[in-house]
């Protein structure tokens, strides 16, 4: 018996995103080309042939904008130019030119829940003070208690700590407090205030007249606020009066109609880390064209949870016109090697289930964690929809956990006092040659934007000598490499029909699952003995193990459906 469920309820011809493979590019970490110890386009452009040759369709660049990095680029200064450090706009212009001659998608980031305490509008909201237009773009409130001296009321910012910051006026005397839905960084804009919307219109037009094929959109699901502000009852539980308010949906809408009027075909892809039927209602029809589909990550490496968690999201699909966008990495989450491979996890130190269940620590099994990842890579690789890549997972790479305390730049550190690690070990910068000064992170003295530097800086986070073993340069050549088998997935993915629908086959296995696509039958036998082929399936045409003795594979047959 099967259940037949679409992947979509549109029946116009598969576009690219609506199936494409996009290549998350942290620009900070792939390679610096001017020697300054911090990635940048320069360095995306000399290797950008390492993304065209795994056979991937488009890249998305996280934040690369003028900012003070206190959130890695997530707080934004100025929108409408690309930083200096990272080659300001000579770089990105060529980068674009050089993405889009090897058949590459440009997609960029946008930051529309908060900006930058240094970008303009938010210095004029402080200098302008209580009561000016000026500090109607954000959310000022007075304080509560005596003197104003308590926040406006109990909400948590993401990363720990208040969502309220108490500004100081020029006399020195405390005064208004604004709200900050991650670090005291990144003000919240008010989108209840048209000119908030209004500038935003001319940022995604700007990037869109310059060529970018779309958006990547940061807590799409954040922007707007329950107007009264209320306060939690359970202020470490989740925010129901912040995340994932009605009116959200018609920005989207707005945003929709804008892309919609350019010829070329562009995406927006909402990151919403909602339940599957929820975040479906960001690719309604008018709305974004793909949103991520977070649930399947967050899962136990365990057959039963992997099949609910693919069916709750194909069931969502029901009434949208837009596609999922499956990923299993990415700079917010621990590795899969690692996620997969934790035989020994740390007690939690925190009560965040988002952050207990992807950034988890502890003892790993590499090698068991390799194997688990690169069956899922595969199984997702087979799903309906488009797949999000993050750089260096095709090199298999494992989570840093031991990163020195003193070098973390992740404000998840400091907000929780020190006993929430964050981000950084998935954001170390790659290893690209084993025997290089820093494994070929920096381009070198010979490169030519490395003039101004005479001697290179250290990449900006220590990678582990461990990092050789992982290095391309090992791998290229090496046919038995997770670098090899990511180019092996991403080629037969290419011969996928788009338009599959999934028809799970039922193949009595507690721990194993299987379905078919078009001609593709993908089984993945998570922990357990081999399962044999039916001789209906056809022949095996790939396979994630490496050895007989596996008890974790995912492999694909192909054979035309009776
Ligand atoms: C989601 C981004 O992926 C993350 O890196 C960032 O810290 C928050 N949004 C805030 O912008």
């Amino acid at each position: 018996m099967s259940d037949n469920i679409t992947a979509s309820a549109s029946s116009e011809r598969p576009t690219w995103w609506r199936h494409g493979v996009v290549y998350q590019l942290y620009v900070r970490s792939y390679t610096d080309a001017n020697g300054d110890g911090i990635g940048d386009l320069g360095g995306v452009a000399a290797r950008l042939d390492h993304i065209a040759t795994l056979g991937v369709d488009g890249v998305w660049l996280n934040p690369c904008y003028p900012s003070p990095n206190r959130d890695g680029g997530y707080d934004v200064a100025d929108y409408t130019v690309i930083d200096e450090r990272y080659g300001g706009m000579p770089a990105f212009e060529a980068l674009r030119d050089a993405a889009h001659a090897r058949g590459l998608k440009l997609l960029m980031d946008l930051v529309p829940n908060h900006c930058s305490t240094e970008h303009d509008w938010f210095r004029r909201a402080v200098a302008a003070g209580p009561g000016a237009d000026e500090r109607g773009r954000f959310i000022f409130r007075d304080g509560r208690g005596a003197g104003g001296s308590q926040p406006p009321n109990n909400w948590r910012s993401t990363f720990g700590g208040p969502a309220w910051t108490r500004l100081t006026g020029p006399d020195g005397e405390p005064e208004q407090w604004y709200l900050h839905s991650f670090d005291a960084g990144q003000p919240d804009f008010d989108w209840s205030n048209p000119e908030v919307a209004d500038m935003f219109d001319d940022v995604l037009r700007t990037w869109f007249d310059r060529g970018v094929d779309g958006f990547r959109i940061d807590v799409a699901y954040a922007m707007v606020k329950h107007p009264d502000l209320p306060d939690l009852d359970d202020p470490a539980g989740e925010n129901p009066y912040s995340w994932n308010q009605p009116g959200v949906h018609d920005i989207f809408r707005r945003w929709r109609a804008l892309a919609d009027a350019y010829e070329r075909e562009l995406a927006l892809v909402g990151e919403v880390w909602l339940p599957p039927a929820e975040a479906a209602d960001y690719i309604r029809p008018g709305e974004l064209h793909q949103v991520f589909n977070f649930d399947l990550l967050q899962q136990e490496f365990d057959a039963r949870a992997f099949r609910a968690s693919i069916t709750d999201c194909l069931d969502a699909l029901k009434h949208v016109e837009g596609v999922p966008a499956w990923t299993l990495n990415s700079h917010d989450v621990h590795r899969a090697v690692t996620r997969y491979g934790l035989t020994d996890p740390e007690p939690p130190a925190t009560a965040d289930l988002n952050a207990l269940r992807t950034r988890a620590r502890g003892v790993v099994d590499v090698q068991l964690g390799t194997e688990r990842a690169k069956a899922a890579l595969l199984l997702m690789l087979a799903l309906p929809g488009t797949a999000y890549l993050y750089q260096g997972e095709e090199l298999g790479l494992p989570e840093v956990q031991d990163l020195p305390d003193e070098a973390r730049r992740d404000p998840i550190w400091e907000r929780s006092g020190h006993t929430e690690h964050g981000r950084d070990g998935s954001r170390v910068p790659l290893p690209w040659r084993a025997d290089a000064p820093d494994f070929g992170f920096s381009l070198g003295p010979d490169h030519p934007e490395h003039a101004q530097h005479t001697e290179a800086e250290p990449p900006w986070l220590p990678q582990p000598a461990w990092f050789a073993d992982y290095s391309a340069d090992r791998q290229e050549s090496d046919p038995r490499s997770v670098l090899a088998f990511y180019r092996r997935a991403l080629r037969e993915r290419r011969n996928l029909d788009p338009d599959a629908p999934l028809a799970w086959l039922e193949i009595q296995r507690d721990d194993a699952i299987a379905f078919r696509r078009g001609d593709y039958v993908c089984v993945t036998v998570f922990d357990g003995p081999p399962i044999d082929a039916l001789p209906q399936w056809g022949p095996a045409v790939i396979s994630s193990g490496t050895a007989g003795d596996t008890r974790t594979t995912t492999w694909y047959c192909t054979a035309p459906a009776e």
